[in-house]
C-alpha cells in the first residue's frame, strides 16, 4: 500500500470512527432538551419540594438510593414529601427519554 493510500484509510477509519461519538453527544443533549421541555417547570425552582438541579444537598440522599430507583421514581411517579408526577406529566415520552433527562438533572446535581 503507498503511503498516500494508507493516509487516505487513516482518514476514513476516523471519520467512521467520529459517528458513534456524535451519536452520543446527540443521547445527552437529548437528556438535556426533555429536561428543558417537561422536568424544569418544578426541577428549575423546586416546586412543590422537586430536587431542585444544581441542588447537590437536595440530590445526596436520591443518588443515593442508586440510579435504577430513580429511573423508576421518574418513570412511574414517586410520592414522597412531594409529588413526582409519571414521566413527569408528559406519557408521550419513551421510558428513555425519562431515563436520559435522569441522567442530566443528576449529572448536573452532584
Ligand atoms: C409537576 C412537577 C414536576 C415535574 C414536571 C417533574 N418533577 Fe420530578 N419531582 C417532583 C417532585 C415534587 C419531586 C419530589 C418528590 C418527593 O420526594 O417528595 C420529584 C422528584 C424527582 C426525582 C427523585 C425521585 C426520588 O426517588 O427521590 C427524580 C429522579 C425526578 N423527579 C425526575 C424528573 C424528571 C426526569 C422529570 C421530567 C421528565 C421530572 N422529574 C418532572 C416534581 C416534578
Amino acid at each position: 500500500m503507498s503511503l498516500k493510500k494508507t493516509a487516505k484509510t487513516i482518514a476514513m477509519t476516523a471519520a467512521l470512527v467520529a459517528l458513534p461519538m456524535t451519536a452520543s453527544t446527540a443521547f445527552a443533549s437529548n437528556g438535556e432538551a426533555v429536561y428543558n421541555k417537561t422536568c424544569k417547570m418544578c426541577h428549575a425552582r423546586g416546586m412543590a419540594g422537586a430536587p431542585k438541579l444544581g441542588d447537590a444537598a437536595a440530590w445526596k440522599g436520591r443518588i443515593g438510593q442508586g440510579m435504577d430507583t430513580l429511573y423508576t421514581h421518574a418513570i412511574k411517579g414517586f410520592k414522597g414529601k412531594g409529588m413526582m408526577p409519571p414521566k413527569g406529566g408528559n406519557s408521550k415520552l419513551s421510558d428513555d427519554d425519562v431515563k436520559a433527562a435522569v441522567d442530566y438533572m443528576v449529572e448536573h446535581s452532584k
